[in-house]
Parts: C-alpha cells; sequence; structure tokens
C-alpha cells in the first residue's frame, strides 16, 4: 500500500500571511454581486493550505448573497436595543453552516468537569478566531454559555465580530454570562417561543436581544428535541448566509442528525481526557460499513491535526 503524503503544515509566516488573510476578509465581505476575485498566489504551501481551507466558506456565503439572502434585512438592524426580535416574513436561502470542535485523540470536547482551556493549541485557536470572523454568525449551545462564559469575538485575528447566537431553547440560563450582557458583539439568545418570556425577564438592560422561535421545541419534557430545519429557516430570514457552530459536542450533534452541516472542522489535539464530555455522540449504524467516510483534507495545526471533512458532498451533510 503506498504511504498517504504527510498533510501539510498550516502555519505560513505571520508577514507572508497577512495580505491573503486581508484578501479573503475583503472577499467574503465584498458586494455578492461582482464576480469573485481571483485569489493572489499564494506565498508557499502553508497559506495555499489555508487559502483551500476558508475558500469554500467565502464562496459559500457569496452564492448565498446571490440567491438571496443580502434582501432580507439583517435582523438587528431593524430592531432598537429593546425592540421584540421576529425574523422577516419572506423565504430565504437556509446558512451554509461550517460546525468545529476540538477534541482529544479519545473523542473528548472537555474534562468531565466541563474544563476545555484548552484542548488544542495555539494555531487551533487562531483557526477558531478566523473561522468567527469569516461567518456571519457563531453559535453555541447554552452548555457552553454555561461551562466557558465565552466572549465569541475575534481577538487574535483581525476581522469583524460575528452576531452572537446561544441556543437555548428553554431558556435555562440566567441572563448573567458575559455574551449576553457585554455589547462586544450583536448578539441573540435564541429561545423557544413558548420559553421567551423568562428569557425576557432576566435579559440584561443593554445586552443581548431575545430571538423567540415559534416550533424551535419538537416536543415537551426533557424528551423534547430541537427543529434545527426551522432555526436555519429563521437565521436565514434574519440575514445569516454563512452560520459557523462552535459547539458544544451536543449542539453540534443535532445540526450533524439534522444533516444541516456542510463542513466539519474536527480539531484533534495529542491528548487523552478519559470520561470527558463527547464531541460528536448520538446513535450511529450498527455495521462499521455502514459509517460515513466524508471526503477529507487534514492540516497540521501545530502539534494538532485538522479534519475538514466535506458533508455537503458525503450524503451526511
Ligand atoms: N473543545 C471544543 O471545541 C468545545 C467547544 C465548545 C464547548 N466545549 C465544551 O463543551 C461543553 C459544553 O458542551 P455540551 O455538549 O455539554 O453542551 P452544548 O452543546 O454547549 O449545549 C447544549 C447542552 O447544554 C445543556 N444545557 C442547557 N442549559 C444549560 C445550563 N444552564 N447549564 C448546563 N447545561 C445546560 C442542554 O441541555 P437541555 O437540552 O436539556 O437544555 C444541552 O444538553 C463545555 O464543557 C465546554 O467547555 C468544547
Amino acid at each position: 500500500m503506498r504511504p498517504s503524503p504527510a498533510p501539510p503544515a498550516a502555519d505560513p509566516a505571520e508577514e507572508r500571511w497577512t495580505p491573503l488573510w486581508q484578501w479573503l476578509l475583503s472577499t467574503r465581505l465584498g458586494p455578492s454581486e461582482a464576480l469573485e476575485p481571483a485569489p493572489p498566489q499564494p506565498p508557499d504551501a502553508a497559506a495555499q493550505a489555508l487559502l483551500q481551507l476558508y475558500m469554500p466558506l467565502v464562496r459559500a456565503r457569496r452564492e448565498r448573497r446571490r440567491h438571496g439572502v443580502a434582501h432580507n434585512r439583517p435582523v438587528l438592524a431593524a430592531s432598537g436595543p429593546s425592540a421584540p426580535v421576529t425574523a422577516a416574513a419572506s423565504a430565504a436561502p437556509r446558512p451554509w453552516v461550517v460546525a468545529q470542535l476540538g477534541q482529544s485523540l479519545d473523542g473528548c470536547v472537555a474534562t468531565a468537569a466541563g474544563d476545555s482551556f484548552f484542548v488544542t493549541g495555539e494555531q487551533s485557536l487562531l483557526h477558531l478566531h478566523r473561522l468567527r470572523a469569516l461567518c456571519d454568525a457563531v453559535l453555541v449551545g447554552a452548555g457552553t454559555v454555561a461551562a466557558d462564559d465565552p466572549q465569541l469575538t475575534t481577538r487574535r485575528v483581525p476581522g469583524p465580530n460575528p452576531l452572537r447566537l446561544v441556543l437555548d431553547p428553554t431558556a435555562r440560563l440566567d441572563g448573567q454570562a458575559r455574551v449576553l450582557r457585554e455589547p462586544a458583539a450583536p448578539t441573540l439568545w435564541i429561545c423557544d417561543a413558548s420559553h421567551a418570556a423568562r428569557a425576557r425577564a432576566c435579559r440584561p438592560h443593554g445586552g443581548a436581544e431575545v430571538l423567540a422561535v415559534d416550533g424551535l421545541l419538537t416536543g415537551d419534557g426533557p424528551a423534547a428535541g430541537i427543529d434545527i430545519g426551522r432555526l436555519l429557516d429563521t437565521l436565514g430570514e434574519c440575514g445569516v448566509a454563512l452560520l459557523f457552530v462552535e459547539g458544544g459536542g451536543v449542539t453540534v450533534s443535532r445540526f450533524l442528525a439534522a444533516g444541516a452541516i456542510d463542513r466539519l472542522h474536527l480539531v484533534v489535539a495529542p491528548v487523552l481526557i478519559g470520561d470527558g464530555r463527547r464531541g460528536i455522540q448520538g446513535p450511529g449504524p450498527a455495521r462499521m460499513a455502514e459509517c460515513p467516510r466524508p471526503p477529507v483534507q487534514r492540516l497540521l495545526m501545530g502539534e494538532d491535526v485538522l479534519f475538514d471533512l466535506d458533508l455537503s458532498r458525503s450524503g451526511s451533510g
């Protein structure tokens, strides 16, 4: 058997990467009607590898906006600081979805106690912030907000902060998390309409808006599921063309089970956690032959390996 070539290292020197990164940002933000400009010649293999990693996102965003997302109002532009937030009524394409998890060799994204600072290394953290900067919105589950109190900003790279989305269907959070309180970027606290009143009651003044989604929960009680399609329709109507699902494992797995992820970036760090919080979880096929093996590109991110899985072409996206 021929050995597979070693994955390229995605660690271009800062001065070589900066012009390409600026080009990616301007292409992503540029007018969607304009032809996609040709990328500048990458200065080395590492820059080429990163360009290949991010170009599908930039293309997907331009494509979505060409097909209608741009014609819908951005949800926060039209709402005052305390106005109730509702999506526009027009049909809009669902966002293109990239999800990312930083996991251990044994498939965990945090210890059993919920500590995830940090599973992956410095370069992978830069990658995480680049994803935030390239996407319109970043979404995390309520469990991540409760455990990590994240800011979900782009502190580590140049680029705009995305719209921040906290998925909390039954409004279990108490409104005290930084992402809900601090106005670093527009933020939506997403709840099922039946639980939105509680979120509104403890919404911090000047902080997150509550986005009430009718039919987000698919049932009552602890066994209730989440209608991911409904959520994506709502976000499309809100003007989100490119969505980054940042975790945790339960949330990414819900999107995966709904077939809603176009690209999954699994970053595997050389660390063992043991009985920690799982990354991808949920029932799978009984037979190994039926387990999905999506098309994949590998990249070295320092000590970590990033698996860029194309789920849109595998039948599992
Ligand atoms: N390494 C990484 O890439 C990465 C990324 C993000 C997060 N994390 C880690 O992942 C863990 C969180 O992920 P997760 O899969 O457990 O959850 P999650 O996907 O962030 O959120 C959904 C889960 O959180 C539960 N939840 C809702 N409100 C909660 C609250 N107030 N307190 C605690 N849990 C609540 C939900 O339960 P219900 O459905 O019953 O409401 C649901 O099971 C944290 O330890 C975080 O540090 C790691």
